[in-house]
């Protein structure tokens, strides 16, 4: 499927603990890091299933592919922006096609601003012929009624597989209330089963032995008359009221509806849902369960390599896979594997792991250390992109600003055609990033003017510590104006502390 094969690079241990899916291959591992580098670690035709949903679903990639600009771009601007996210995904797809067995399956997550882009790239890279569909996923049912034009309501999922066979479990779906009322009318008596029925006449007048009156009356049955008897002894036939058998379908013997590629069934992660982790892209459960039912058995191996807060991994592990996971952000990394202790009960620990029963994570900046010794602009996009952020890609000229975090609440109100969907850039904060031991009161300072500048109301900071005056600024400048600043460490974040500052 690859047009381009390397040759296995086993990784891991030499022997697979008994349970383990592979030798070549350790599982239940999240992978901090690019998905082009994590995915060089993984051998050829190594998993079962591929899901990914990279982030192109709003316009804050409209700036993190093309890059931070003070004036807004018109609409007509998104196709360079377009290209440019192709030509990011496109090697991390040929990776990804590499890694996937023959008979794997590959589900790539988009919407509407890229979906065409994205069908042809993988046409290219999995081979048009193993195109299986693309799935719409009602995502919303905003009304969009300031916009003109249909409300970009869907997600799509387009799904492909291996050219050599592939798993294939059917899924369906509970029959809808009104179908079930209009069609299995009929209630059992005594058992209260629920029933439609099923005509028993032949549709073929020429069958003589089935030819035979019943009850009454005479016509050419579907069964034979001693089947007919048999049928009836176990009352499964229903009469009318003139006596005319017909077969009793019961409900609860249906499978459901087979499920078809319009997924309506499937709401989006309320705020009030159990699941929701307020990370501003966390995808259904039910959406990963259903693609990992379908096309994949218990200990196949799944992979996520843009997880996000893990939502497939936990699917995955509820569902008895092995799984891998990557993500280029630390905080995403640790929020997965808090929600993998957290929900599915399983331990983050190395020496269990080794048994085949924990997991483990991998290649996370770990140490303040670590991080005290990367480049200085290393250092601010490991911190914007830790708090789900969007660092600015100029260097220069930044104004006082590093990075920008969209909140979970921003979503584009008004899409008119005078201003296009850009008006969603309007809801974002700043973040400022430090890589000093404590910002001082003039780094307060500086952040205040360009957070003025920008006529925003909430700001966010980033160093190692601060000094008091640094703090008694912050309060001040909220005394004054009304405005916050949150000012977090680098220990915080690294200690999961964040998730709750953010939310
Ligand atoms: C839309 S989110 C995925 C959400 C996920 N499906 C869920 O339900 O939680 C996309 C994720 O891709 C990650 N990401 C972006 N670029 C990446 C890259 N090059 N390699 C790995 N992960 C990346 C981001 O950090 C983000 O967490």
């Amino acid at each position: 499927m690859s047009p381009k094969r390397s040759s296995p690079k086993p990784v891991g241990r030499a022997a697979a603990p008994v349970g383990r899916p592979s030798a070549l291959l350790d599982t239940r591992i999240i992978y901090c890091g690019d998905c082009l580098d994590q995915l060089q670690k993984l051998p050829d035709g190594c998993v079962d299933l591929i899901y990914i949903d990279p982030p192109f679903n709003s316009n804050r990639n409209y700036e993190v592919f093309w890059g931070e600009t003070r004036e807004k771009r018109a609409f007509a601007d998104r196709h360079a922006s377009t290209q440019a996210y192709i030509e990011y995904m496109r090697p991390r797809c040929v990776e990804l096609s590499r890694v996937l067995k023959k008979t794997g399956s590959f589900y790539y997550h988009c919407d509407w601003h890229a979906d065409g882009y994205v069908r042809v790239m993988l046409d290219q890279i999995l081979g048009e012929n193993n195109f299986r569909s693309g799935i719409v996923w009602r995502r919303t049912n905003a009304k969009g009624l300031a916009f003109k034009g249909f409300p970009n309501n869907h997600d799509t999922v387009f799904y492909y597989t291996g050219p050599d066979g592939f798993t294939w479990n059917r899924q369906f779906t509970e029959y809808d209330p009104e179908y079930v009322a209009k069609f299995y009318r009929f209630i059992e008596e005594g058992t209260g089963r629920r029933y439609r029925l099923s005509d028993l006449t032949n549709p073929n007048p020429n069958r003589p032995n089935l030819t035979y009156e019943w009850k009454g009356h005479k016509r050419v049955w579907r069964w034979t008359k001693e089947r007919m008897q048999e049928a009836h002894d176990k009352g499964i036939i229903h009469y009318s009221s003139t006596g005319l058998a017909a077969q009793k379908r019961y409900l609860d013997e249906m499978q459901g509806q087979p499920i078809d590629t319009v997924w309506d069934d499937i709401p989006p992660v309320q705020a009030q849902a159990d699941e929701r982790l307020g990370y501003p892209t966390q995808k259904p459960l039910a959406l990963l369960d259903r693609i990992i039912k379908a096309c994949s058995n218990p200990n196949d191996i799944i992979l996520d390599a843009f997880c996000g807060c893990g939502t497939a991994l936990v699917a995955a592990e509820n569902l008895g896979r092995q799984w891998i996971g990557i993500d280029i952000s630390p905080t995403a990394c640790r929020v997965m594997a808090k929600r993998l202790r957290d929900v599915c009960k399983v331990r983050e620990d190395e020496a269990l792991w080794r048994t085949g029963k924990g997991f483990i994570v991998r290649d996370l900046p770990r140490s303040i250390e670590q991080l005290r010794a990367i480049p200085p602009f290393e250092f601010e996009n490991w911190a914007v992109i830790a708090l789900g952020g969007i660092p600015n890609k100029a260097q220069v000229g930044d104004m006082g600003i590093d990075g920008r975090i969209f909140p979970v609440a921003a979503a584009p109100k008004k899409r008119g055609a005078a201003t296009g969907e850009l008006d969603f850039m309007d809801h974002w904060y700043p973040i400022q990033v430090k890589q000093k031991d404590k910002a001082g009161r003039p780094d307060i300072d500086a952040f205040e003017t360009a957070m003025e500048r920008a006529e925003r109301t909430k700001g966010f900071f980033v160093a190692f510590d601060y000094s008091a005056d640094a703090l008694t600024e912050i309060d001040r400048f909220f005394r004054k104006s009304g405005k916050v600043i949150v000012a977090l460490t680098v220990r915080e974040i690294l200690e999961e502390e964040i998730a709750r500052k953010l939310a």
